[in-house]
């Protein structure tokens, strides 16, 4: 097979032309990852035309290359942001060492297990968002949706090749599973728990976008920092495609906190419901849910694996290189609120093993001015109503609250109290019952569903009424 064409079929900068090892691999592996793609992609619009933008190259505006495209059809590349000149490992005990180009034969065994858990994130929410088509709100919010769906297919390439370059057999096999789980499936279901939460709604996908992602965000910026320079340049490169993906989750929120405040205007009792809308305050109840979920993903607050982590030089802290002097993390600590003999109290952490919580809280941080934004937005609408982020500590599953009854104010309660108002903090089978049974698909150009705010401009230019997605031509 000489003569195929590596650009343009998977367009790269790894070399892959030259490269024949890595291209049997590939290979293999992309015929079965089209099958997947077929299976477990998105439903129903698989010969549909999307306006799509697909990375060809990493020059400036390379990476944002727009047109039409059927979805199979699309080329998954495999990119590395350029590579820094003298570039030295940021942190940990080799810090100021030259980075690794080659993988470590003591981290091997590690790096694979933090690689194949990354990746194992990116087919997942293609699974779990897969049946969102049918409901889209308009083709504008279905053109978003599919071009998120795409590139997680292009960051699970992206991981794979890592694994098929860095890892032989043992990688092509993680390779190979990595097409196998299934979100929420019983018996092969994905590495993490929120990829196995179904995302049965356009509140739910938006939600998940903006605060699921967004801890792909932190945890693609923290392996940005890694000494293993494959893994660095690969993280960086796709931050650039993750920015979208949170955009549309923070103004799919938005759009949704608009349209319940003005429906709630127009009704004699303040009701959004009455309307036909998502009230505000139900809306509010999605937030908590995958705020929570979310936060879940960063693992323990005290934890050796991650100053493990941080002391190979693996991972780092979230902007490290550009935002720390000190890169040991030694003889430091951090304070946080613990749980011991039954009440919260505070107590100093060494740093290293702070390290998720560190990650955390530079997250929480930015889901803050992200709620400072939706606030205002309410504020424009006329609303008196606003969002707020439950505790760190409610409703967790992970780590040193897990399982323990804390209200979204992050007061310890009973069990009882915290059973009797679970239904007033989280969302409830009826108020799913409700957002589901709004979602019905728009499909005329530019109209809207009635739940949701119009985005105030189109993709790339064009506009709202544009044709994002086209139904296969006769
Ligand atoms: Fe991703
Ligand atoms: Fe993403």
């Amino acid at each position: 097979m000489a003569d195929i064409d590596y650009q343009s079929r998977i367009p790269n900068n790894v070399n892959l032309d030259s490269d024949k090892k890595l291209q049997r691999a590939l290979e293999k592996w992309q015929p079965a990852y089209l099958d997947w793609w077929n299976q477990m992609g998105p439903d129903s619009f698989q010969t549909h035309d999307v306006y799509l933008r697909t990375a060809v190259s990493t020059e400036p505006g390379g990476w944002a290359h727009f047109g039409y495209v059927k979805m199979p059809e699309y080329r998954w590349g495999i990119f590395l942001d350029d590579a820094e000149t003298d570039r030295r490992i940021p942190c940990g005990d080799h810090a100021g060492d030259p980075v690794w180009q080659e993988v470590p034969g003591e981290y091997r065994n590690v790096l694979r297990r933090i690689i194949v858990t990354q990746a194992d994130t990116e087919p997942a929410s293609v699974e779990q968002q897969r049946w969102l088509g049918m409901t889209a709100p308009s083709t504008y919010d279905m053109r978003n949706l599919f071009q998120v769906n795409v590139e997680e297919g292009r960051h699970l390439w992206a991981m794979v090749y890592l694994l098929h370059a860095h890892f032989g057999k043992d990688g092509r096999d993680e390779a190979d599973d990595l097409l196998a789980r299934r979100s929420g499936d019983a018996d092969k279901p994905r590495i993490l728990d929120a990829f196995n939460q179904p995302c049965p709604d356009w509140l739910t996908f938006f939600c998940f976008t903006c605060f699921t992602d967004r801890d792909g965000k932190y945890q693609l910026g923290a392996l940005a920092e890694s000494g293993f320079d494959p893994l660095s340049r690969t993280c960086r490169f796709m931050l650039t495609e993750e920015a979208h993906h949170l955009f549309v989750g923070e103004m799919g929120v938005e759009r949704v906190l608009r349209r319940g405040a003005q429906l709630a205007k127009l009704d004699k009792n303040g009701d959004a419901r009455a309307q036909g809308g998502i009230p505000v305050s139900m809306t509010q109840k999605w937030i908590t849910y995958w705020f929570s979920y979310s936060i879940d993903l960063f693992g323990s607050e005290i934890s050796t694996n991650a100053a493990d982590f941080f002391a190979a030089g693996l991972k780092g802290r979230w902007a490290e290189a550009k935002e720390f002097d000190e890169h040991s993390a030694l003889n430091q600590w951090h304070r946080m609120t613990v749980m011991e003999g039954g009440k919260l109290t505070e107590k100093d952490v060494p740093l290293r093993n702070a390290m998720n919580e560190l990650l955390r809280n530079a997250y929480i941080k930015d889901t803050e001015r992200v709620v400072r934004r939706w606030n205002q937005a309410l504020e424009e609408e006329g609303s008196t109503e606003r969002i707020t982020l439950p505790s760190n500590r409610f409703f967790r599953r992970q780590g040193i609250y897990a399982n323990l009854p804390f209200t979204p104010e992050g007061e310890l309660v009973t069990q009882a109290e915290f059973d009797a108002r679970r239904n007033s903090w989280l969302p409830t089978d009826a108020d799913r019952a409700y957002v589901a049974s709004l979602m019905h698909r728009v499909n005329e150009p530019g109209k809207m569903a009635h739940w949701i705010a119009a985005p105030r401009k189109g993709i790339h230019g064009n506009p709202v009424d544009f044709e994002y997605v086209r139904p296969p031509q006769a």
